[in-house]
């Protein structure tokens, strides 16, 4: 079993008092065969915090008269940060809150804004994730970001996870580009503790995190989402990064029901972000 030798590295990280003590392994392989410990580098981000929860926004609904919407069947919300489907769940009976969540997305080509919300630094942050919606206490979620650097005009592609309120990881030893392929999972063994899976789909690389002692989730939303992130507390600059569709986007309960994103609320951000559900499966959201 290759998850037995590749046990790697055993990561723990001191919070502040109210928080439990976070901890991880992280287990990596190329087309199966263990990574060695000594090639596996994940560095804690600075200023803690990249994704975030919800933070709703009271503008009316943006309207575009372009043919997607003719597509559009999820009830659309705005956001300040969010742009993407989020599928609630019920709290009762416990077979329905969510376990895992699953997607699959091309990392995309990020340039610079102009305009509005075009401070630095500026970054777009794609991921699926569980809770930080209905419920803001905790959310856990992964994936990938894009930060457009000031001093050299170019743009840092970076992977990562993030059980918050604790603080980012980044996977520094996964180069990633755009156009890779990756699949992301997101997913629970209780309220406190899971695994995320990032796979690299185009070159077969693999990588896990099992967390335990993770602020506790209530699991009540999946989500597939854009992000507008937070640097040091407030909200960066916003990338553009043209049009990110998630594919193969769905949930599981813990009774093992599918989740898909269909009955989602789709999250707008106002003059930045659009996003559609075109299946039950499939999300788009695109940059303004
Ligand atoms: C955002 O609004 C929705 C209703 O559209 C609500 O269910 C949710 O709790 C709100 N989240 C925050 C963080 O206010
Ligand atoms: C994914 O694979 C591609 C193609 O080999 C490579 O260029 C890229 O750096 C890889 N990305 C990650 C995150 O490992
Ligand atoms: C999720 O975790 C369970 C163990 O709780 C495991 O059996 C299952 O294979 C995992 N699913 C995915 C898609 O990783």
């Amino acid at each position: 079993m290759k998850l037995l030798n590749t046990l790697l590295l055993i990561f723990s990280l001191l919070l502040a008092p109210v928080l439990a003590e976070l901890h991880f392994t992280v287990e990596a392989t190329q087309d199966g065969v263990p990574i060695p410990a000594s090639e596996i580098k994940l560095e804690p981000f600075e200023p803690g915090t990249l994704g975030d929860k919800n933070q709703n926004s009271s503008s009316t609904a943006r309207v575009r008269g372009s043919r997607r919407l003719t597509r559009r069947s999820n009830t659309q919300a705005n956001s300040n940060n969010w742009c993407g489907p989020v599928k609630h769940t019920a709290s009762s009976p416990s077979t329905s809150l969510v376990k895992l969540v699953h997607g699959e997305f091309v990392h995309p080509a990020c340039t610079k804004r102009t305009g509005t919300a075009s401070s630095y630094p500026q970054a777009a942050a794609f991921w699926v994730g569980i809770d930080g919606d209905a419920v803001t206490s905790a959310l856990f979620q992964a994936g990938t970001v894009c930060k457009f650097d000031t001093s050299t005009s170019t743009v840092v592609n970076q992977v990562w996870w993030q059980w918050v309120p604790s603080s980012a990881y980044f996977i520094s030893s996964m180069t990633l580009q755009a156009g890779d392929y990756m699949e992301i999972i997101v997913n629970t063994t209780s309220s406190t503790a899971g695994r995320v899976t990032i796979n690299n789909l185009t070159r077969g690389q693999a990588y896990t995190m099992g967390i335990t002692n993770g602020p506790a989730l209530a699991r009540v939303d999946a989500e597939w989402i854009v992000e507008r992130p937070t640097y040091g507390g407030t909200l960066a600059g916003f990338a553009r990064f043209g049009d990110l569709w998630f594919d193969n986007a769905y949930g599981k309960t813990v009774g093992g029901a599918n989740l898909g994103i269909l009955g989602s609320k789709q999250y707008q951000i106002p003059s930045l972000c659009s996003s559609l559900e075109y299946d039950d499966a499939t999300t788009e959201a695109w940059a303004l």
